[in-house]
């Protein structure tokens, strides 16, 4: 497929481990580098966001027909994300040259004899309904080749925050949270250190019934309980080297209320220890991999979230924690606009992925393309 990428627009649309909605980034490029033209957050339909979860708890057993209507529900959803960016800036879908569609992970096993990942978000109806060429499925052609398929987007980190001479770490606290040493050699490393917001999400759902702690107030209001703590922080996974990844099927409400610890702490205090677990475990894992960063640079939508904000710089102290927004990049849709790079370099026939980061035998060519209807490529 010949790409004529001179003024090429990308769609990237992901929803992430939260499913706090779907992120939309219109991109173009300048010289390889992905810049941000206009960003949308589409909302979940409350009842599709709903089925959608239980679909995602590690313990769920569907009947192939659900599982089926839901994949191109969801991707109906995708759809819609992206042809309201598209209305609402007045693009013409005709000059948008692909879209990369992370879809909705559903799954996440990369470990085992037959390991896996499942994204879903059938990406043919997106490409019907768009009239636009869709590349989904980023994540499998690294798990066929021995990697974790995640995380993708340190490639990304770094074709845009490298700076030579100069260590820098690329946060994102997303519902997991994954960091990305851009070293000042220009090496790049990064592995998912643990839950960011997966876990303060679920328990201020279930105590407050509300989707998240705004802020940060609920788990301020509570006390850090240390024998939670450490029992939380004695999970194997933490300790566990590079390359790794994980997903909420691993993190999510039955492994914190399997701790026996938790019982006699009071639910304000739950929360404030999950707020310094994510703290201390992103510490924990940034000061494994570096002596000396020159500055943490977060995304995400943790970064509104002040008091864990406050609470990394106290740990890192003296790095410097700022948003990526210092840089001029949008910390909420930097993940979106990771895929729209991924999508172009597929379309460029150019890798994907960094093995030193995923642990894949080598670099691969990732995602598989769905041709719009009446497209001439083939
Ligand atoms: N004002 C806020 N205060 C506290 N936390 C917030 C605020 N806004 C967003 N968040 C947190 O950010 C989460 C969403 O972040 P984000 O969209 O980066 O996660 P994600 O979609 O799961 O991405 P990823 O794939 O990286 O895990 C919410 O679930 C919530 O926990
Ligand atoms: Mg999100």
């Amino acid at each position: 497929m010949a790409v004529d990428d001179a003024d090429a627009l990308y769609l990237g649309l992901i929803s992430g481990t939260s499913a706090d909605g779907i992120d939309v980034a219109l991109v173009h490029f300048q010289d390889g580098k992905p810049r941000l033209r206009a960003g949308y957050v589409h909302p979940w339909p409350v009842s599709l966001r709903t089925r959608m979860l239980a679909l995602a708890q590690a313990e769920s057993s569907i009947d192939l027909d659900t599982f089926g209507r839901l994949d191109v529900e969801i991707g109906e959803c995708f759809a819609d994300a992206a042809l309201t960016l598209l209305k609402r800036n007045n693009i013409p879908a005709t000059t948008i040259r692909a879209i990369g569609s992370h879809g909705q992970t559903v799954r996440h096993r990369p470990g085992g004899k037959y390991p896996f990942t499942l994204q879903i978000g059938d990406p043919a109806v997106i490409a019907e309904r768009c009239g636009i060429d869709v590349v989904a499925d980023f994540r499998r052609a690294d798990i066929a080749a021995g990697g974790q398929g995640a995380p993708l987007v340190p490639a990304v980190h770094a074709a845009l925050l490298s700076t030579p001479g100069q260590t820098r770490i690329v946060l994102n606290l997303g519902g997991i949270a994954n960091i990305t040493v851009l070293g000042a050699d220009g090496g790049v490393l990064g592995f998912d250190t643990g839950p960011a917001n997966a876990l303060m999400d679920a328990w201020c759902l279930r105590q407050r019934g509300t989707a998240f702690d705004r802020d940060g107030t609920y788990a301020a209001s509570g006390q850090v309980d240390d024998k939670l703590l450490k029992a939380l922080l004695a999970d194997d996974y933490f300790a566990l080297p590079p390359p790794k990844s994980s997903g909420r099927e691993y993190f999510h409400l039955a492994w914190l209320t399997g701790h026996p610890q938790l019982r006699t702490v009071a639910a304000p205090d739950v929360q404030a220890t999950l707020l310094e677990l994510t703290a201390r475990s992103v510490a924990q894992a940034i000061r494994g991999q570096v002596a000396a960063a020159s500055q943490v640079l977060v995304c995400g939508g943790g970064v509104r979230n002040g008091v864990l904000m406050r609470r990394l710089q106290e740990l890192l102290h003296p790095v410097e924690v700022t948003s990526t927004a210092s840089t001029g990049i949008d910390p909420d849709l930097l993940e979106a606009t990771a895929f729209a790079w991924l999508a172009r370099q597929r379309l460029l026939g150019l890798p994907g992925n960094l093995p030193a980061v995923t642990g894949a035998r080598g670099p691969r060519v990732l995602g598989a393309i769905y041709s719009a209807s009446g497209s001439k490529s083939s």
